[in-house]
C-alpha cells in the first residue's frame, strides 16, 4: 500500500469549529519515504525544471517563490537557520494542530512507532544505520553530549580544538579539565594573505603539525564547514591522520548537510552532530547525534540513564520533543531532494563567487574563505584592513544594514579578529548579491569612515 499524505493529514472542521484528521500514521519508514514522495509529486506544479543551472535567474526565482521573505532587508545572513520552503511550513502547521488536538494519545501511544520510521528516513539520508542515530533539537545539543559523554578520557589527556570550532564546542572542549581531568589545547588555523590563498595541502599539514605538537591528543574536535569564515576542511584525511595516532574524532557538521555534498560515512568519523534546521529546511528545532555502532560504549548513557545500554538514543535526553517538528522532517528532506543537493551547491556557489570575485579587488579588504571548490559552500566572511575588533564589526554591520539595507552578521572567533560573514540562500537573487558589491566598493573608498 501507499501511503499519501492526504491519508495522513487529511482533515475537515466539523460544526462548532473542531477538526477531525485522518488519524492514520506512517507506520514505518517505508510509509514515510510515500508519504515524502507524495508531498513531492504534489510540488511539481510550483517549481520550474530541475535540476537547475547555478545561474538560470529565471528558473531560481521560479523556486524561491516558494519561501515567504522579508522585503524589509535584503537577507544576506542565511546561515543562522533556514527558513522553509512554504510547502514544509504549511505542512508543520498542519502537523501542529494534528498533535495539538491528539494531545497524549498520540504521543504516549503513537509516537515511538513514528520517531522510529522518521529516524529510518533521516539515515538514509545521511547514508547511515538508523540504529547509529538519535533525534535532536539542534547540532548544540548532539555535540555537547558528545563531548561530554566521551568516557575514553584518561587525566592528562589531551583534547584539541581550533579557533574557527563554534563557541559552545570550544567552551565544552575547554570544559574536559574539569570533567575529565583533561589538558585542553586551542590550535589557531593559518588565515589567507592577498598572495597565499589557503589550501586543502595547508590544513593538512596545519592538522599534521597539530597533532605532531600534541603527541598526548586523544581527542580532536574538527568543524566541516565552520561558521567563522566558512571554510571546508577535508575531514576524512584529518580523521584518518587522528585515527592513526590514537585520538578520537568529534565533528560538528551544523553546517554541511543540505549546504554541500554530505555523505556522512564518507567523512570517516565516529561522533558527528548535525543540523537539519539550516540547509535541510526542516523547522527550527530538527538534529541529529550520530555514534557510529561499534563506538557506542564510548559514549556515557545520559547521566547514567539505562545503565549498559548500547542505545545512541539513551546517550542523550531531549526531554519533551517538538513533535510536530520532527514530523515535518520527511516533508523538508522530500522539498530539498526535489531541488537536488548538487544544484542547491551550484547556486549558492554561483551566488557567493558573484559577490566575492569583485570584492577580492578591492582595496583595504581580504576575503577569508578559500575559492577552491572544495573548500566553500554559501558562506564567506571579509574582513577590512585593520577592523579587528567586535565594536568596528558590530558598526560595519550596522552600517551595511542602515545605510544600504544589506543584512550580513559580525563573527567573533577566528584568534586573528572579527570579521563579517555573508550567506546567500537559495532564495537570493543576482541583485542581492550586486548590492552587496556595490556597497562594499562604496565603504572601501570612502576610507572606511561610517
Ligand atoms: C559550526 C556550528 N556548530 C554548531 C552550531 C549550533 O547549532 P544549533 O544552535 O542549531 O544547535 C552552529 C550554529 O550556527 C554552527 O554554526
Amino acid at each position: 500500500m501507499t501511503f499519501s499524505r492526504r491519508q495522513f493529514l487529511g482533515s475537515g472542521l466539523l460544526a462548532g469549529g473542531a477538526i477531525a484528521f485522518a488519524g492514520v500514521l506512517p507506520a514505518n519508514a517505508r510509509e514515510w519515504d510515500d508519504y515524502s514522495a507524495h508531498f513531492v509529486r504534489d510540488l511539481d506544479s510550483s517549481l520550474p525544471n530541475i535540476p537547475l543551472r547555478p545561474d538560470d535567474e529565471a528558473g531560481w526565482k521560479a523556486v524561491a517563490k516558494n519561501y515567504s521573505v522579508t522585503s524589509k532587508i535584503t537577507n544576506l545572513e542565511n546561515a543562522y537557520w533556514g527558513i522553509m520552503a512554504r510547502p514544509v511550513l504549511d505542512e508543520y502547521k498542519r502537523l501542529t494542530e494534528f498533535v495539538n488536538l491528539e494531545n497524549t494519545h498520540f504521543a504516549r501511544l503513537k509516537y515511538s512507532e513514528t520517531y522510529t520510521g522518521i529516524r529510518e528516513t533521516v539515515a538514509t539520508f545521511l547514508n547511515v544505520g538508523a540504529d547509529e542515530i538519535a533525534l535532536t533539537r539542534g547540532a548544540t545539543e548532539a555535540l555537547q553530549a558528545l563531548i561530554s559523554g566521551y568516557n575514553k578520557l584518561k587525566p592528562g589527556d589531551t583534547v584539541l580544538y581550533a579557533d574557527l570550532d563554534y563557541g559552545e564546542m570550544k567552551t565544552a572542549m575547554r570544559w574536559l579539565r574539569e570533567r575529565r581531568g583533561a589538558k585542553p589545547v586551542k590550535v589557531t588555523f593559518p588565515e589567507p594573505t592577498a598572495d597565499e590563498p589557503l589550501t586543502e595541502a595547508k590544513i593538512l599539514a596545519f592538522y599534521e603539525k597539530a597533532l605532531s605538537d600534541n603527541p598526548g591528543t586523544k581527542l580532536l574536535l574538527l568543524t566541516h564547514l565552520n561558521n567563522l569564515t566558512g571554510m571546508i576542511i577535508p575531514v576524512a584525511r584529518i580523521a584518518k591522520m587522528a585515527k592513526a595516532r590514537g585520538a578520537a574524532v568529534i565533528l560538528d557538521a551544523a553546517h554541511s548537510v543540505g549546504q554541500v555534498h554530505f555523505d556522512l560515512k564518507e567523512l570517516g568519523c565516529d561522533f558527528v552532530g548535525v543540523n537539519l534546521h539550516k540547509w535541510v529546511g526542516a523547522p527550527i528545532g530538527c538534529g541529529v547525534m550520530y555514534i557510529n555502532k561499534a563506538r557506542v560504549d564510548d559514549i556515557d548513557t545520559y547521566m547514567l540513564k539505562s545503565p549498559g545500554s548500547n542505545a545512541v538514543t539513551d546517550r542523550i535526553d531531549t526531554g519533551t520533543l517538538n513533535f510536530a517538528a520532527h514530523m515535518a522532517i520527511p516533508a523538508a528532506i522530500g522539498f530539498h531532494k526535489k531541488i537536488g543537493t548538487a544544484a542547491k551547491q551550484g547556486r549558492l556557489r554561483y551566488l557567493r563567487d558573484l559577490w566575492v570575485e569583485p570584492a577580492r579587488k578591492l582595496k583595504g579588504l581580504t576575503i577569508l574563505t578559500p575559492d577552491d571548490s572544495k573548500m566553500v559552500g554559501a558562506l564567506t566572511s571579509f574582513r577590512l584592513d585593520g577592523v579587528v575588533t567586535t565594536k568596528a564589526n558590530d558598526a560595519l554591520m550596522k552600517h551595511l544594514l542602515d545605510k544600504f539595507g544589506i543584512l550580513t552578521v559580525r563573527r567573533t572567533g577566528p584568534d586573528a579578529g572579527d570579521c563579517i560573514r555573508v550567506t546567500p540562500s537559495i532564495y537570493s537573487s543576482r541583485n542581492d548579491v550586486e548590492k552587496l558589491v556595490r556597497a562594499l566598493k562604496t565603504i572601501t573608498e570612502s576610507g572606511h569612515s561610517w
